[in-house]
């Protein structure tokens, strides 16, 4: 399979906001929480203020201690790669 290899910039992780579409990156790893979102024990509101950003401070801040990488294991999907604006210009 292909879980894991995608390279994802930041444009096109927030383009994944919505309930039925959920992306975000924690510690620079691009999970897809979609079928996770009834499972949060903080709720869908809570977990859609992460959806389509780099949500690393917003976890931090409230659960430091909850094994992401275990629980998302099977949500994963790539890494955010920056890219250097100067590429395009
Ligand atoms: C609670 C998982 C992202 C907000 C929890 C708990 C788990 C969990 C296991 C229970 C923790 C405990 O009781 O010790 C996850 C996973 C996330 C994630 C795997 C990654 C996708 C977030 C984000 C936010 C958030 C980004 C905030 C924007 C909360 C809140 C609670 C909570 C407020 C507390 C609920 C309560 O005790 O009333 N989450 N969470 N979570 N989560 Fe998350």
């Amino acid at each position: 399979s292909c879980a894991g290899k995608l390279s994802v910039t930041l444009e096109e992780l927030s383009k994944h906001n919505k309930i039925t579409d959920i992306w975000l990156a924690i510690r620079g790893i691009i999970y897809n929480v979609t079928a996770y979102v009834p499972f949060h024990p903080g709720g869908a509101d809570e977990l859609m203020r992460a959806a389509g950003i780099d949500a690393t401070s917003l976890f931090e801040q409230v659960h430091p201690w909850v094994n992401y990488e275990q629980i998302l294991q099977k949500c994963l999907i790539g890494r955010l790669v920056s890219i250097d604006p100067s590429i395009n210009t």
